[in-house]
């Protein structure tokens, strides 16, 4: 499968879940000792992440981050130990998203959305990165109830049902690696091969179907189809 070519300080983001997926976490919570306080962590994410980032429990919906209960929802129902997760919010907040490009296949570069690295410091991340990862995706992907306030908008489906969480798609100025970049697939993507794939998922990608409406399906689709390999 190919991958998006990305450079940049760090190809942080989504991949970050490939790595955990792959069985790589790090060591960075383990050593530094104590019990975290999940209470301050919330207040503190509430505070200084959830303008950017979608997490249920904590009810924020920022949008400019990807929505971190799909982000992690995948690694928790394969059943993932928190601290991996845990590990991973806390690099994440440690080195944040550099300065991310991405080459699109048409070798146009696109500066995506960052993320700055030590928004919260030393106790306070470590706070926050536990109490992501006792919530971030423990009742699964975003519920059917906010997948229909996104209406029959591809563009924003895309966005909300965490599709760009996982996949590159240079149009919606997305950069998820968990799935292959849509761009390279390019022509391949039919309108009627992106439907099927929505509705039964497969590998790490839910199925869909009963959790976005038919049409919903069709217009993200049909959003998908129209935006690969442009911009
Ligand atoms: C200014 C907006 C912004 C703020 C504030 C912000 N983030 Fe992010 N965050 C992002 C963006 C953009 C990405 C995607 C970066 C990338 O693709 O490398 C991201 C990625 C992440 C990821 C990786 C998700 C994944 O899909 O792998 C985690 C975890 C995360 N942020 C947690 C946090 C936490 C915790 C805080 C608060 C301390 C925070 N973020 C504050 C914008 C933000
Ligand atoms: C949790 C990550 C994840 C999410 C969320 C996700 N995908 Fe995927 N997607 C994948 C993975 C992994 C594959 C590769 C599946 C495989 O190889 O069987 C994939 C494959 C695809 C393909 C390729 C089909 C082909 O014929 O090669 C398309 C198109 C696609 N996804 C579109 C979408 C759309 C649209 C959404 C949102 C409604 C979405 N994906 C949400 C991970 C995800």
């Amino acid at each position: 499968m190919k991958r998006p070519y990305r450079v940049g300080i760090l190809g942080a983001g989504l991949a970050a879940v490939a790595l955990l997926a792959a069985g790589c976490g790090t060591g960075g919570v383990a050593s530094a000792g104590g019990t975290p306080d999940t209470s301050n962590g919330q207040k503190l994410f509430s505070a200084s992440c959830g303008t950017c980032h979608t997490l249920q429990a904590a009810g924020t919906t920022g949008t400019i981050g990807p929505n971190l209960d799909n982000a992690f929802a995948a690694s928790v129902a394969e059943g993932y130990a928190q601290s991996s997760i845990e590990n991973l919010v806390l690099d994440q907040i440690r080195i944040g998203s550099g300065t991310v490009v991405t080459y699109t296949t048409n070798k146009k570069f696109t500066a995506q959305p960052t993320m700055p690295a030590n928004i919260v410091k030393g106790q306070d991340a470590i706070d926050v990165a536990a109490y992501v990862a006792s919530v971030a995706g423990q009742g699964g992907f975003t519920s059917s109830a906010s997948f229909a306030s996104f209406g029959t908008d591809g563009a924003k489906i895309f966005k909300g049902a965490g599709c760009a969480g996982c996949h590159t798609l240079a149009a919606a100025g997305s950069t998820g690696t968990v799935g292959p970049n849509l761009d390279q697939l390019g022509s391949a993507l039919t309108v009627a091969v992106v439907s099927h794939q929505v509705e039964v998922g497969g590998g790490l990608m839910p199925a869909f179907q009963g959790k976005l409406s038919a049409a919903q399906i069709q217009a993200v689709a049909q959003y998908v189809s129209s935006s690969v390999g442009k911009k």
